[in-house]
Order: structure tokens, then C-alpha cells, then sequence
């Protein structure tokens, strides 16, 4: 959010002209000696951990040779009597809580650009920002501080980190990606993963590989991005990781994702094989995989589909006969792959002759019937 704000000021400023008393991101005040100020009337806030851009410029008239940009803290808006020194273009007597954490964005004086950038923010660094320009005036040292000052105010970090999860698929090589918030050019963050496993807890992807960049998009903005490649497989579905940024302070910011698999495991059909005619048979035919594959029931030989269903379908036939027998086969349908199960369905025919009767009359289910039984 603060990066916003930050570049809306810079491109406000661009089209403004800094002579007007206000622009669109400050307002200007003049000293003695022809000093302007060009300084922010609205509060400026930032989050712990990462940084705020005091957007400034100014003005002298043309005997007034500037050579230096001063910065104080005061921690009354009215009085800054004593106030200590954050930011020195001579790096003289800097408190040391701001030393090597407030840079000038623009370092040639003579620009008249007085912004600076502080990073690693602390709460504690809420507060009233005042500017001194010091330099030469017809060749005699001389300065001006200006009563404007800059309120800044520095909340706790909410900003989250951004991750990336691109689509993952069984056994295919995934890299995740995680975006420090900010861009901030203070002290490097650490960037810690850590998976939750079924059940959520604690483990760790064996064989995963992580990898740390900075990228620096100008003097003073950097981007902190990690990196986690790994093999994803079903074990991970459904099961969550969290991306952890430590800013110095003891900041920390995290990010928790779902993750979600592609796969698809062997198709597998359980259940009786062996029935007598008269009785029922039932398959079960199941494939664990995500998406959920439909599964279509159909016979050898036949294009009939006996039973459809998604993830788990039974196939029931009541009351079996002879002509049941025969092979089945179970296919799931999951994206381009048609894994399949087959099996030899059995039917035992108990044939009783009638008591008076003469005709023993011989199946007709060939290979199948395996028994004749109780033939009187
Ligand atoms: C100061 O300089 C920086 C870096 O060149 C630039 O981005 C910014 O817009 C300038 N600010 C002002 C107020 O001129
Ligand atoms: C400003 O504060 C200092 C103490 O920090 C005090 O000595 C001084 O009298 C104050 N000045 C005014 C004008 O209130
Ligand atoms: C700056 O100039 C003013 C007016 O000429 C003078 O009163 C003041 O003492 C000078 N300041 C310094 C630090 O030389
Ligand atoms: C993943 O996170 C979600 C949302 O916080 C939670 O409901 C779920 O139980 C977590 N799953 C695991 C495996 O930890
Ligand atoms: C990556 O593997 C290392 C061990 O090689 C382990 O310490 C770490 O926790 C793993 N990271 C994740 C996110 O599983
Ligand atoms: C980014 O800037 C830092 C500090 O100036 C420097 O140490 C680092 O090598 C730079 N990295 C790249 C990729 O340019
Ligand atoms: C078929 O078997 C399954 C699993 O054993 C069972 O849940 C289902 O009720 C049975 N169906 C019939 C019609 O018996
Ligand atoms: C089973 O099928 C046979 C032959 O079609 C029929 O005679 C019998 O009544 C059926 N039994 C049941 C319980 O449906
Ligand atoms: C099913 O029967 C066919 C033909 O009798 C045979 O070739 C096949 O191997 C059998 N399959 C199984 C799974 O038993």
C-alpha cells in the first residue's frame, strides 16, 4: 500500500510546479534567504519492517549555493528543540538507531531534492520530520530550518507476502514463488517455508530445493522473492504451506496456501467375482485421483455403458444368470488418460432336474460355468 501512495506522490510531483504554494503532495514554505520547502501536509504512514519515502524539494534564490539536507526527529509536533539528527549528507553526528537506515534518493545536492527514504521502519520511529538546507550564502555558510514538519506514522505490519502456486501435477517438477511485501531497500529479509502434512502437522517436503533473490528495480527499491521447487505428488493435496517473512525487529509477516494435486492412481475393482445364478453380484470399481474421474462400468464386447458414476461406482446386477458371466471392465475417465481394471465375472449354475422331467438342458455360458452341482 505504501509503495502506492509512494509513486503516486513521485507522479504527482513530475506534472506539478514546485513555484505554486501547493502541489498534489505538498505544500511549499519559504524562509529566509529564499529557501522553499516543498513538504507533505498529509500524514505520511508505513508499516514495521518495511520503509516510507518523506517526499521533498526546494527552492533558493540564486546567491544561495546548497549544500547540505538535514534531517531531525522531533517527538513533538511544536518544539524540536534538541531534536536529534536522522539523516546528515555529511554523515555528521547521526543518531545511531537511524544510522545506515535513512538514504537520500536523490544524492547531487544541486537537484534541490530532498526526499529520503527510511527503512526498516520501527513504530517507534512515529513522529514529526523537519528539514534544515544548509550552504552557502553570497560565500558565507549559512542555513535554514523549516518549521513545517512531516508526520509520520508507523503502524504494525499487516502487508501479507504474495505467493504464487502454479498448477501442480503428480511426479511434474513445481516451483513456488513468494514476494516479500514492500520494496524496501533496508536489511534482507529471511524467508522461511514450512508444509503441513495430513492432520497439519509440521513437516517437510524431502528432495524440495529453495533459492533466495533480491532484484533491484532502482537505487533505492528491491524486491525480495523465494523460491520452493519440489516434486509435488498426491501426498500433497490438500494440505497447506505457509510462506514466513522475517524483517529485522522481530517483524514477521506469513502467508498460508492450499495446495492442490493433480493425480490419478490405479484403477481398482473389488468384490465377489465367483456368484450363483439367482444371486447378486456387486463390484466396486474405485480410482483416488483429483479432479474426480468419472468411472464407466461397461461389459467385453458391448458398448453399453452398464453405470457411470465420479470417483467410486458400484456395479449391481440382482438375480445373476448364466449370460452375466463374462469380462468387465472398469475405465476411468481423467483428463486424457483412460486407466482401466478388468475382471472375470463367474457365474455357478446349479441346475436341478425337474423331478419328472427328462431334459437336462446344458448351459449355454461356455468358458464360465465352471460347475454343475446337485443334478439328480
Ligand atoms: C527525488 O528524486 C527521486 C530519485 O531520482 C525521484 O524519484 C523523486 O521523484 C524526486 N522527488 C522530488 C520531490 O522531486
Ligand atoms: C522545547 O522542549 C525543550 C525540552 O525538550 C524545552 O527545554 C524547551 O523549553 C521547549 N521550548 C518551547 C518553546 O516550548
Ligand atoms: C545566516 O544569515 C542571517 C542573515 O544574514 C544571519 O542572521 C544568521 O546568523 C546566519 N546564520 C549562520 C549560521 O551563519
Ligand atoms: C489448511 O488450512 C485450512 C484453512 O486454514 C484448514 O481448514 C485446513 O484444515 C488445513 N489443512 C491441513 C491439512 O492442515
Ligand atoms: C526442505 O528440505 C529440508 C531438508 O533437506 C528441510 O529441512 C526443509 O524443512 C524442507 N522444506 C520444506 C518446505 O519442506
Ligand atoms: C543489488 O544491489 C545490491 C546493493 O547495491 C548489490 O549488492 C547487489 O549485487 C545488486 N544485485 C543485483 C542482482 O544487481
Ligand atoms: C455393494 O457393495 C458395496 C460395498 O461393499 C455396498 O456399500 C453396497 O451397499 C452394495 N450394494 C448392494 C446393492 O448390495
Ligand atoms: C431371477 O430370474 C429368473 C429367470 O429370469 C426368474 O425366474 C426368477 O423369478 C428371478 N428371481 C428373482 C428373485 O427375481
Ligand atoms: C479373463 O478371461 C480371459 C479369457 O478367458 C483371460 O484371457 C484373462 O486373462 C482373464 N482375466 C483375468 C483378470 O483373470
Amino acid at each position: 500500500m505504501f509503495v502506492l501512495i509512494w509513486s503516486t506522490l513521485f507522479f504527482s510531483v513530475r506534472g506539478s510546479n514546485a513555484d505554486k504554494g501547493a502541489s498534489a503532495w505538498g505544500r511549499q514554505h519559504c524562509r529566509d534567504r529564499g529557501i522553499c520547502a516543498t513538504l507533505s501536509e498529509r500524514e505520511l504512514t508505513a508499516e514495521a519492517g518495511l520503509c516510507v519515502v518523506i517526499p521533498c524539494s526546494f527552492t533558493t534564490a540564486a546567491n544561495f549555493t546548497p549544500k547540505h539536507i538535514i534531517w531531525y526527529k522531533c517527538e513533538r509536533p511544536k518544539n524540536c528543540s534538541g531534536a536529534p539528527t536522522i539523516f546528515h549528507s555529511n554523515n555528521k553526528n547521526v543518531q545511531s538507531g537511524f544510522e545506515g537506515r535513512v538514504s537520500r534518493l536523490e544524492p547531487d545536492v544541486s537537484q534541490k531534492n530532498c526526499s529520503i527514504i527510511i527503512n526498516d521502519l520501527k513504530e517507534s520511529d512515529s513522529g514529526f520530520y523537519q528539514l534544515r538546507v544548509t550552504g552557502e550564502w553570497n560565500g558565507k555558510r549559512n542555513g535554514s530550518s523549516f518549521n513545517q514538519r512531516v508526520t509520520v506514522s508507523v503502524n504494525g505490519l499487516k502487508q501479507k507476502p504474495t505467493v504464487m502456486v502454479p498448477t501442480l501435477t503428480e511426479g511434474q517438477q513445481a516451483t513456488l514463488t513468494c514476494t516479500a511485501p514492500g520494496l524496501c531497500s533496508g536489511s534482507v529479509p529471511q524467508i522461511t517455508w514450512t508444509w503441513r502434512g495430513a492432520g497439519g502437522t509440521e513437516s517437510y517436503i524431502t528432495g524440495n530445493s529453495t533459492d533466495f533473490k533480491t532484484e533491484n528495480l532502482t537505487d533505492v527499491t528491491r524486491r525480495y522473492v523465494s523460491t520452493l521447487t519440489f516434486n509435488p505428488s498426491a501426498e500433497h493435496h490438500n494440505t497447506n504451506f505457509t510462506c514466513k517473512i522475517h524483517f529485522t525487529g522481530e517483524t514477521t509477516t506469513e502467508k498460508t496456501s492450499g495446495l492442490k494435486v493433480n493425480y490419478v492412481k490405479e484403477v481398482k475393482i473389488t468384490g465377489v467375482t465367483t456368484v450363483r445364478d439367482g444371486e447378486a453380484l456387486n463390484l466396486t470399481c474405485n480410482v483416488h485421483s483429483f479432479p474426480p474421474s468419472l468411472i464407466i462400468w461397461s461389459k467385453l464386447g458391448s458398448n453399453e455403458k452398464l453405470h457411470t458414476d465420479t470417483g467410486s461406482a458400484n456395479l449391481v446386477i440382482t438375480n445373476v444368470t448364466a449370460g452375466d458371466a463374462g469380462q468387465y471392465v472398469c475405465t476411468a475417465k481423467y483428463m486424457k488418460k483412460r486407466p482401466k481394471d478388468k475382471v472375470n465375472v463367474t457365474v455357478i449354475c446349479e441346475y436341478t432336474a425337474a423331478v419328472f422331467g427328462q431334459n437336462i438342458f446344458l448351459a449355454e455360458t461356455q468358458a464360465y460355468i465352471l460347475k454343475y452341482s446337485k443334478i439328480y
